[in-house]
């Protein structure tokens, strides 16, 4: 048996527009690596962490208290020591905290021959989540543990279902360099729905999942489509609405906020189409003055993957 694994643990974007916190999908080549050992001493350690700052303290970083979780539920004396690559911005919108539960989680399954079943493993990632942002949502940890497409049907139980993946679907992703914490752009929310919002939304949700089994790219576009979170969340984000607008006049099948921010998403149906939606988009950014990273991606429909054992 393995006793070391490097992992690549991707980012995510959650809520697809329509689905807040129950839609997500998984990014091919933006992600952590991580390097997780099983070690004699029983206790769970975070012994490096580069590229960002975080807490060393296991019961203060989101991959400590994740395996944590996982080893309470294996109920063996197992020790772990976490080395953390972070290249995800905290705060960026794309799934950091859960790229870091979801790799550790994972990673230490696998070392000890798999215990638990991938669906398993989204529950002790959500203790990551909560500790991330006060709310254990699972719509960035189930795609990134799972891959591809996610939708959790519902939270109570736990019930998480792996969608269907376009091959062609590819994601654009700007993330202007400002941190929107998840737990900030979650208090401006409202508690209550209006029922003519919430009957379009729910329309957008199921149109969304059916458009990608039968692969309708048009009935994909029609329901990425946001009217009870982004209205309120997008005054966060410089220049979204033209953003947004760009995206779309170049072909892009929908736009909108990736997670809760300030990330913003543009899914197209082809690489090149995606190329193109980053070239407007990175044009309208240029004008404001502000850095920003870009990401083209396919979706990676595998989740966390072994970089080396
Ligand atoms: N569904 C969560 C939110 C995702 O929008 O707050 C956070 O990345």
């Amino acid at each position: 048996m393995a006793k070391s694994i490097k992992i690549f643990a991707p980012a995510t974007v959650a809520n697809l527009s329509c689905g807040f916190d129950v839609l997500g999908c998984c990014l091919d080549n933006v992600g952590d690596e991580m390097k997780i050992s099983i070690t004699s001493i029983p206790e769970v350690k975070i012994s490096k962490i580069e590229g960002a700052d975080l807490p060393l303290e296991t019961q203060k970083n989101v991959a400590g208290v994740a395996v944590e979780a996982l080893l309470k539920a294996y109920d063996k004396p197992v020790g772990v020591d976490i080395e953390i690559f972070k290249k995800i911005k905290a705060g960026s919108g794309i799934g950091s905290s859960a790229a870091s539960s979801t790799g550790a989680v994972w990673a230490v399954n696998h070392l000890l021959n798999e215990p638990f079943t991938p669906h398993e493993l989204v529950a002790f990632a959500m203790e990551g989540e909560k500790l991330a942002s006060g709310n254990a949502h699972a719509d960035n940890v189930a795609p990134a543990l799972l891959g591809g497409f996610t939708l959790v049907r519902s939270y109570k139980p736990l019930d998480v279902i792996k969608l269907h993946s376009p091959s062609d679907l590819v994601m654009t992703v700007i993330h202007p360099q400002i941190e929107v914490k998840t737990s900030d752009s979650r208090s401006v929310l409202k508690q209550n729905v209006d029922l003519k919002k919430a009957i379009q939304q729910w329309g957008n949700v199921g149109g969304f999942v059916a458009g990608l089994f039968t692969e309708n790219y048009d009935l994909i576009g029609r329901s990425l489509e946001d009217v009870i979170i982004e209205p309120l969340r997008s005054i966060l984000i410089p220049e979204f609405k033209a953003v947004k607008e760009a995206a779309i006049a170049k072909g892009a099948l929908g736009c909108g906020i990736s997670g809760s921010g300030p990330s913003i998403f543009a899914l197209s149906k082809s690489m090149e189409t995606a190329t193109i939606v980053s070239e407007a988009i990175r044009e309208v950014y240029s004008q404001t003055g502000l850095d920003f990273d870009i990401h083209v991606s396919k979706i990676n429909n595998q989740g966390v993957r072994i970089i080396n054992q």
